[in-house]
């Protein structure tokens, strides 16, 4: 029998730091609201494109699984904030990356995005048609929020990360995974102006924006994170003393909190790095499991949990067992380019087109 295993991981933050006090200069909001119902204290705001992210936590993941661009044959690319609508970022991280072995394509399954191309990744390699697959989740939702809008503006940030899968005899990598959708509901969370739907000769400045139900995505997150979790542990022939981490996708701490609470396991066999960058969509899980790994909570042999939940409105959840190694068999030096503007000034534009209107509905 065939398996994927992750074999290298490796994630890409920005360097711009916006903080909650930066915000209540942007919106009606505070410090203390936003650190206690949501558990984030700041975010990164990128000043280049996804791609240029993804191809960092890339070169990251390469080095750690002690390969070249070159031996890659797929590119999965998780993402709903692509550079351009054509070609795929995954096409532009290809070239980048000089990956010219790799059939590549973008995945958009919003926040749930990392763990579905986890799962097609996977699969590609079991049915036996690719040997090293590049998984990645990278997002610029700073790009799709209006920073006068208190019930968005404070809970997305931008980011990458990815891992290497490798075929091999191992019972290692997924062994059970969820992924679904509820698409009746979709109008909950969702950017109406961005793509072909939009009227790009007369748009509201508001429907470039994302738009959000907060409670009521809430309350599903709870319900979908904390019951697929459980079916997944269960699928895996697995009982809750058997799982050594769950990485859950960094949405809201109190998300978290439920969906660890459901499934009946302790604070410590939970990874959470929220406070530090927030919402990042498709790339919080693999960001996580990186930072994961680098802080020696992902040991030889370990049950990990994913579970996620976003827009679409999807969700997904998967057991992995991780293989012998924890430590990357070579590292990189790959980073973005220095950044001369701080995350406010970078956002000045998109002050100037939404207004200091401080909106609040
Ligand atoms: O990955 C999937 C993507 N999205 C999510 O996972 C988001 C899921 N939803 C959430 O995380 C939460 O619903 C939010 C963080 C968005 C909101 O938290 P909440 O506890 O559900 O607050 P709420 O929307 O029920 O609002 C409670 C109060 C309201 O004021 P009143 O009516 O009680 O006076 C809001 O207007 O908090 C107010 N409020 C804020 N106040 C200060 C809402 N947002 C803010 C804010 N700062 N940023």
């Amino acid at each position: 029998m065939r398996y994927a295993e992750i074999t290298g991981w490796g994630k890409c933050v920005p360097p711009s730091v916006l903080s909650n006090t930066d915000l209540e200069e942007l919106t009606d909001t505070t410090d203390e609201w936003i650190t206690t119902r949501t558990g984030i204290k700041e975010r990164r705001i990128a000043n280049v494109n996804v791609s240029d992210m993804a191809v960092v936590a890339s070169r990251h993941a390469l080095a750690a699984a002690g390969l070249e661009a070159t031996d890659i044959d797929l590119i999965v690319l998780a993402t709903c904030t692509a550079d351009v609508v054509i070609p795929s970022a995954a096409s532009l991280v290809q070239a980048k990356l000089g990956a010219t072995n790799a059939a590549v394509f973008d995945l958009n399954a919003a926040c749930s995005g990392w763990i579905y191309a986890l799962n097609v990744g996977t699969q590609m390699v079991r049915g036996g048609g690719h040997k090293k697959v590049l998984v990645i989740g990278a997002e610029k939702l700073s790009h799709l929020l209006d920073f006068t809008d208190r019930g968005t503006a404070v809970l997305f940030g931008d980011g990458a990360g990815a891992v290497v899968l490798e075929a091999t005899d191992e019972p290692v990598g997924v062994q059970s995974v969820e992924i679904g959708t509820d698409g009746s509901v979709a109008g909950i969370l969702c950017v109406p102006g961005v793509g072909t739907a939009g009227n790009r000769y007369q748009g509201d400045p508001s429907e470039y924006a994302i738009h959000m139900d907060g409670p009521e995505v809430f309350r599903r997150a709870v319900t979908a994170m904390g019951e697929a979790s459980s079916r997944v542990v269960e699928q895996a022939g697995l009982s809750v003393e058997d799982v050594d981490l769950l990485i859950p996708h960094q949405a809201n701490i109190r998300i978290i909190d439920a969906t660890a609470r459901k499934l009946k396991l302790a604070p410590e066999k939970v990874f959470v790095n929220i406070a530090s960058y927030g919402n990042t969509s498709a790339a919080t899980i693999p960001i996580a499991l990186t930072e994961a790994i680098d802080e020696g909570k992902v040991t030889p042999g370990a049950n990990l949990v994913f579970a996620a939940f976003g827009a679409g409105l999807t969700w997904a959840a998967a057991v992995v067992r991780w293989g012998a190694r924890v430590k990357p068999l070579g590292l990189s030096d790959a980073h973005l380019p220095s950044v001369e503007k701080t995350a406010m000034e970078l956002l000045e534009s998109n002050v100037a087109f939404y207004g200091d209107g401080r909106r609040s509905e």
